[in-house]
């Protein structure tokens, strides 16, 4: 077991940091509260090679590991959680969804102006009757001849107005069950597809997240994703790479929040001392502390087994559901500290608050994960 990093773990770090800070930090107060989408921030991330981090250079992407990119996701997330979840989704769920099952065409195509960013992804699984319990789709896909007729709705979608390109599950065999179900690449304009209001969201106001609508919509037979009938499995192997990066947008939130602590602590006086002398404090920052180690440890652990390729969908539940939690925890105590000044948008910690609490439900709920890892430690 090594835990150091390589020199180019190193500076992928580095630069994701400095990134962050210098390009991303001045507009996230106003982005949150204005809900307002990063468009040139999010060009300037694709420029990077941000977007697609571990796709391999003939597609467009920047070849990394999943460890770079958990790294990079943390920094990122450390700043502006929603800049996290837009980044996580291109590179986890879209771009790593294509490389590993799409077609020749559809990589040359789609794939590498997605890892480029010069185009933006979005994923669509979730439907209004068909969110933990994922297998019940209602959208279907029709094939006639050389095209799918897609029809229904998808609930709940990140990047769903400024995405390009849509990865969408459909069911092509109402018969089949979840064995029926496939998925399509839909490019944004297609006649018959729309989206609904932008959500109101209680935090990553930043990212835009709505509903989509599918009315006859035709997807050409080549934009077919694996085969048909695999969609579903698509979704659930694609969903855990997913939760590893947002396990890493998490422990981005609880760290944030370990430092504004440490920094508010050493500041802040009271009864003729800083507060960081007091043990109520130090102890609260220890275990923020301890959370935010154990969290990284878990989706390190997770991220490298991906990279080794071995099984890892156990390992990246675990990730997320601790991660999800510290990162809630954390941004809890980091407002206790801060008193009524946490409570305020003044300082951020607020924010973190209300960032951290959707890495509890998206890209599989808490009790999901739960699920998953039981039932892999209870199999006969
Ligand atoms: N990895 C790989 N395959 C998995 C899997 C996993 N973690 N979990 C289930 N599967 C496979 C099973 O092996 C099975 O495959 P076969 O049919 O080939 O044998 C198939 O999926 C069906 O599995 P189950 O019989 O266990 O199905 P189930 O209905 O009992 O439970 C579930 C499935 C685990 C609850 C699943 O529905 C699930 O993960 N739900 C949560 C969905 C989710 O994460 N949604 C997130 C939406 S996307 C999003 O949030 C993105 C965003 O915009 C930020």
């Amino acid at each position: 077991m090594n835990f150091d990093f390589t020199e180019e773990h190193l500076l992928i770090q580095e630069s994701a940091k400095d990134f962050a800070q210098s390009e991303i930090a001045t507009s996230a107060v106003d982005r949150d509260i204005n809900a307002e989408f990063p468009g040139e921030i999010v060009k300037k991330m694709g420029e990077l090679g941000f977007l697609g981090m571990m796709v391999a250079p003939d597609y467009g992407g920047a070849g990394l590991d999943t460890i770079s990119y958990v790294l990079a996701m943390i920094e990122i997330s450390k700043v502006d959680a929603s800049c996290g979840v837009i980044m996580s989704v291109n590179n986890s769920l879209v771009c790593h969804g294509l490389e590993e099952y799409g077609s020749e065409h559809i990589k040359q195509k789609y794939l590498i102006p997605l890892a480029k960013g010069e185009k933006l992804g979005a994923f669509a699984l979730s439907e209004p009757e068909a969110g933990s319990d994922a297998t019940k789709q209602k959208t279907t896909a029709d094939k006639q001849g050389d095209y799918y007729l897609l029809n229904g709705m998808k609930n709940w979608i990140t990047n769903g107005i400024s995405a390009d390109y849509f990865l969408v599950m459909a069911t092509t065999d109402k018969a089949a069950g979840h064995k029926g179900i496939s998925t399509l690449l839909v490019e944004k304009g297609a006649p018959g597809f729309g989206h609904g209001k932008k959500e109101d969201k209680m935090g990553i106001r930043s990212s835009d997240t709505c509903s989509l609508t599918f009315e006859n919509c035709k997807v050409p037979v080549e934009n077919l994703v694996w085969d048909e009938g695999k969609g579903f499995n698509f979704a659930m192997n694609i969903l855990n790479g997913g939760r590893i990066g947002i396990a890493a947008q998490a422990i981005g939130i609880a760290e944030a929040a370990l430092d504004a602590s440490i920094k508010y602590s050493k500041e802040r006086k009271a009864f003729g001392q800083t507060i960081s002398n007091f043990q109520a404090i130090q102890f609260k920052i220890s275990d923020m502390a301890v959370r935010v180690d154990a969290a990284k440890l878990l989706t390190l652990k997770a991220a490298a087994l991906k990279d080794a390729g071995k099984k890892y969908f156990k390992e990246a539940a675990e990730a997320k559901l601790y991660s999800s939690k510290i990162a809630v925890q954390n941004a809890l105590e980091a407002i206790q500290i801060h008193g009524g000044y946490g409570y305020v948008r003044e300082y951020l910690v607020e924010r973190y608050l209300r960032d951290a609490k959707i890495t509890e439900i998206y890209e599989g709920t808490s009790e999901i994960q739960k699920i998953v890892i039981a039932r892999e430690l209870l199999k006969d």
